[in-house]
């Protein structure tokens, strides 16, 4: 078979002939029609991921749309120490996987349930989200925040706060269901005030930023806060504008504030695939939308270094028969 493969951290990886895997135990071996280019997938792809075990060489790719032997579509998560999904064949394990509705578009799930899954756990899985309640997206012009902004609507948020730094796809978050926008461009300091001004009184903070970013964020929320005493749930998701901050001990103190991340680990792979069907829906029912960006796999190579186009998800194509 063909596939992407990783022979060393610091190149992309390059479209070649590699073995097809062999399935044990409950393995299922599948045609992967389409696989999304996420970035935990280029973080596994240049051995910067915390899984990392430095092992070469690799075909990346954590999760994607395959047909099964009878040829039923499954969207599906590859198991952490199995091949990448970013190849002609891989390995399917039917408990990380579920059955895809004959009206779902591939392209558009392997692009949309990474970015979705995010949001969509966090709030029903890691926090007891309540209609009504508040939200702040923080990195909310990225796949994943555009959703989250989505997902809030959906599940009944009375507020969204979109905050970023892409003016563009900011001013897109309020036809998505943004009910107010904050520029996080320009002077860190000045960008904090901002937030702190438009979102000190919100219920919960979807973070995909981490870093300097939240740093400044987390006390311009706290001290401008009507209400201290009322619980802030500030779930942490993603990290790209770095992976640590420094946090006053005074802001533990001095507010409600409840900090906790989302993702594998904090919840169960049987969690996170029983939230899937649900999600799946709100896509093929068309309450929920991506922008997904189909490429054949054969350009991986070049796509993968061109330069990022903020919102859209590049989905590689494997398969013919996608
Ligand atoms: N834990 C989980 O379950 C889970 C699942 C999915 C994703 N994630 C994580 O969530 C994060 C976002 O994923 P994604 O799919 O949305 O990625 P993406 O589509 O590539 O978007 C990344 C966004 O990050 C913003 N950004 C980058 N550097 C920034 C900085 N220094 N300050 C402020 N904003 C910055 C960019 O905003 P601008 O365009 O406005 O500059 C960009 O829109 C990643 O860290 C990803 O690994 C976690």
């Amino acid at each position: 078979m063909y596939a992407a493969v990783v022979r060393s951290f610091d190149r992309p990886p390059r479209y070649e002939e590699f073995a097809a895997p062999e399935p044990t135990g409950r393995q299922v071996l599948v045609d992967v029609l389409a696989a999304g280019l996420h970035p935990r997938v280029r973080s596994g792809a240049n051995g910067t991921h915390y899984t990392s075990d430095g092992s070469l060489p690799l075909i990346p790719g954590v999760d994607g749309v395959g047909r099964l032997p009878d040829g039923r579509r499954a969207y599906f998560v590859a198991d952490d120490d199995g091949p990448g999904t970013m190849a002609e064949q891989t390995l399917l394990d039917p408990r990380r996987a579920v059955p895809l509705p004959d009206d779902a578009d591939p392209v558009v799930i392997a692009a949309a349930m990474n970015p979705a899954m995010s949001s969509w756990v966090a709030l029903r899985r890691r926090i007891s989200f309540q209609p009504g309640q508040s939200v702040l997206v923080l990195g909310a012009t990225g796949n994943a925040g555009q959703m989250a902004v989505q997902i809030a609507r959906h599940l009944g948020a009375a507020g969204i706060v979109a905050a970023g730094r892409d003016q563009q796809r900011l001013e897109l978050l309020t036809g998505l269901g943004a009910t107010r926008t904050v520029s996080l461009a320009g002077d860190p300091a000045e960008a904090a005030d901002r937030l702190g001004k438009a979102a000190a009184d919100v219920d919960v903070v979807i973070d995909y930023t981490w870093g300097a970013v939240t740093e400044r964020a987390i006390p311009a929320l706290l001290t401008q806060r009507a209400e201290r005493s009322a619980a802030l749930d500030w779930i942490q998701i993603g990290s790209m504008a770095g992976p640590d901050i420094t946090l006053p001990s005074f802001v533990l103190r001095a507010a409600n504030l409840r900090i906790m991340g989302s993702g594998q680990g904090s919840l169960t792979a049987a969690g996170i695939v029983a939230e899937l069907p649900s999600l799946i829906d709100q896509f093929t029912a068309g309450t929920l939308t991506a922008a997904a960006l189909p490429v054949p796999l054969a350009e991986v190579e070049r796509a993968w270094t061109a330069p990022i186009e903020t919102g859209r998800r590049i989905v590689f194509t494997p398969s013919a028969s996608a």
